[in-house]
């Protein structure tokens, strides 16, 4: 049993925090919910009694065993640290410890055993690339990927709950006939597509993009798979969808990989091509899986070593919370 603190307590990510650890009936004997000076004071309702959110402070990690940490970057590289010499087990889902070559980036259905060599931090990794990894590592285990070719449609609550607000009232301006005003984004996202909104580097790539190539080679530990990322958002409220085109070491048939993506944890296959019905995000929302689909093989790679198909996943829960909370329990 443990006291268990969550950082960034009143985000769109604590908040899913908050609903895994209680569906999972994590074995906590105490949470402790830390956000900014902001929220301090404020009352949630939550397993079974009311918490105050408390501001985050230096001394906040006494006797706590498990810290899930999402308040941004800098808050981690502040507290984390220090929650893990007060004793704590902080598993951090900002990008601030990542590529680290001492912290662990796990997916526990890919590399539970990385977990092990923690120092006191494991790092959860980007949503985008949990849920293309998900899919990605069982059909790399048959038949090492080479190449892949990502495009994402990424959701708005992916940028926080107040990007998610920003999605609401913008689409309730647009249909009033008033003009959609940029606030969180650097454009207007209701009715809209645009490249992610992390800045680009002198290569052209976005931060997210970059993302996607660095920690896949960590989490898979292969880097010498090729990956070509295009990341967007779309006027999606919730669940990140991708498009992936493959290239295989060897020939590969759509039935096995079918049969091996089916046998996957944490990946469901919704396929019906008669019916057209394959994962979208509003499917994917509030599940724990990664829905896969539209596999079919790709013409365009010689020797059958191409397939394409997509995928859909809640960036919140599998590709953030949910990760992060599978974490935990490999230490309970
Ligand atoms: P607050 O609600 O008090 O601002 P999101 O990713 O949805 O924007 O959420 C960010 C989370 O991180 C919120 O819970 C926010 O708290 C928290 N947060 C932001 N800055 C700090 C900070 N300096 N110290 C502690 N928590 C912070």
């Amino acid at each position: 049993m443990s006291r268990v603190a969550i950082v960034g307590a009143t985000g769109a990510v604590g908040q899913t925090f908050r609903q895994v650890l209680e569906e999972r009936q994590f074995p906590a004997t105490e949470y402790v919910l830390l956000a900014s000076e902001r929220s301090a004071g404020k009352a949630v309702d939550w397993v079974g009694g009311q918490h105050t959110v408390k501001p985050l402070t230096a001394d906040s990690f006494a006797d706590v065993q498990f810290a899930f940490f999402s308040a941004g970057g800098s808050v981690s590289r502040e507290y984390a640290p220090l929650a893990a010499r007060t004793g704590a087990l902080v598993i951090d889902n900002s990008s601030a410890f990542r590529m680290a070559p001492e912290v662990p980036l796990v997916v526990p259905e890919i590399n539970a055993d990385a977990a092990r060599q923690h120092q006191g931090i494991i790092a959860n990794p980007n949503c985008s690339t949990i849920i293309m990894t998900m899919p990605l590592w069982p059909l790399h285990r048959h038949n090492p990927v080479r190449r892949v070719v990502v495009s994402t449609y990424q959701a708005a609550s992916g940028a926080g709950a107040r990007a998610l607000e920003e999605l609401e009232s913008q689409t309730r301006d647009v249909l009033a006939g008033q003009p959609a005003v940029p606030s969180v984004f650097h454009v207007p996202c209701a009715f809209n597509v645009f490249s992610h909104n992390t800045a680009i580097g002198e290569d052209g790539y976005n931060v997210e993009e970059k993302k996607m190539i660095l920690e896949t080679h960590k989490i898979v530990g292969d880097g010498s798979i090729a990956i070509s990322p295009t990341c967007m958002r779309v006027p999606v409220a919730r669940a990140h969808t991708e498009s992936l085109a493959i290239e295989f070491s060897s020939a590969i048939e759509e039935s096995a990989a079918r049969e091996w993506l089916g046998a996957a944890p944490g990946v469901t296959v919704v396929d019906d091509r008669a019916q057209n019905r394959f994962p979208t995000p509003l499917d994917a929302s509030d599940r724990d899986d990664v829905l896969v689909g539209r596999i079919r093989r790709d013409p365009s790679v010689p020797e059958n070593r191409g397939l394409s198909l997509i995928c859909s996943g809640d960036q919140l829960r599998k590709g953030a919370a949910l990760n992060a909370v599978q974490i935990a329990e490999l230490f309970i």
